[in-house]
């Protein structure tokens, strides 16, 4: 693999890495939360959405998440309204695997015309020649499932080598999908689900990271359903911050291959969240949050 760590950035907590050959801040945006309800349609305030993206690039934020399934489509023309032309430095990360039906489930869409077609959709709602990164989506909404990512992998590197996308990653993958991709081609990231609470990832992380591939945690925050417990509060309280602050630091504290996708509608919780993420974490700290999510790991 060819992704590795890079000079820290002064200016946004976790510094850089670099996906493939692409810089990027550890610290990004995920942009899910910017569509309607259950992330389906439109925003209530387009004009808060926009404000919250343009907040993110002027905060130094580099490296964005997003997918033409949230709204369907809206989360990227949010993205095109609200940064195009893009700064050279701004790297997008979109996903494909599933589309969205009418009651606004995510049923599975990986035969290789869905796979195509995704892509090309990305293309155009994102006003972009070239995709930085897409990250196959595989699994269902209850999580990873088990069975061969080949035919659909083998979809993705052929539109990379057409040229319309730049790196790879997976998401919502198992950890058997993750060694078969590796027998495929190269891959730059995978995104899962993770946070403080739910770590059935923490021996993927140490792979990958010795491997010099990003873990890109998805619902960092707890997604739908904030994290909540008395041991992040009593942390939170004693540095006088939010357990948003303190799960963030965390993740970035967990292993230097993890970079951030927080996401939010708020400009002000983005602000809240660059400068809460900065966060230093003692020792005793650690050793409490390590109790959270039952599976005590090895911290860097
Ligand atoms: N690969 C996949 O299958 C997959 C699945 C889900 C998500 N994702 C990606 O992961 C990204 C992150 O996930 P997520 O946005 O769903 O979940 P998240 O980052 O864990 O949490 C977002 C929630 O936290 C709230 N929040 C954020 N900052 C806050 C603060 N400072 N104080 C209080 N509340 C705060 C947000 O509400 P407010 O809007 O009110 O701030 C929102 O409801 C998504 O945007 C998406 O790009 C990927």
């Amino acid at each position: 693999m060819t992704t590795t760590r890079t000079t820290a950035t002064p200016t946004l907590p976790g510094g850089a890495w670099t996906l493939g050959d692409l810089p990027v801040t550890r610290f990004g945006y995920g942009a899910m939360q910017l569509a309607g309800p259950g992330v389906m349609g439109p925003p209530a305030d387009r004009e808060a959405a926009l404000a919250v993206l343009r907040e993110a690039v002027r905060l130094g934020i580099t490296h964005l998440d997003t997918a033409d399934a949230y709204g369907p489509h809206v989360t990227n023309e949010l993205i095109r309204e609200a940064l195009h032309p893009y700064p050279a430095t701004l790297r997008i990360a979109t996903k494909v695997g599933a589309r969205r039906d009418a009651d606004g489930g995510w049923p599975p869409a990986r035969e290789p015309d869905d796979l195509r077609r995704a892509v090309h959709d990305n293309l155009e709602t994102l006003g972009a020649d070239t995709l930085d990164l897409v990250n196959l989506r595989l699994g269902d909404a209850t999580g990873p499932r088990p069975g061969s990512l080949a035919t659909a992998y083998e979809t993705l590197v052929e539109l990379q080598r057409e040229g319309l996308i730049r790196h790879l990653g997976l998401s919502n993958a198992t950890a058997e999908q993750v060694a078969e991709a590796e027998t495929i081609a190269p891959f730059v990231c995978v995104q899962n689900l993770y946070n403080l609470a739910h770590r059935r990832d923490d021996a993927l992380i140490d792979r990958l990271a010795e491997r010099g591939v990003a873990y890109v945690p998805y619902f960092p925050l707890g997604g739908f359903t904030p994290l909540q417990s008395a041991t992040l509060s009593a942390v939170a309280d004693r540095h006088g911050v939010r357990p948003t602050a303190v799960a963030l630091a965390w993740l970035l504290h967990r292993s230097p291959n993890i970079l951030l996708i927080p996401g939010t509608s708020s400009v002000a919780h983005l602000r809240e969240n660059v400068a809460g993420a900065g966060l230093t974490l003692t020792a005793e700290d650690l050793a409490a949050l390590d109790t959270i999510g039952g599976a005590p790991a090895a911290t860097p």
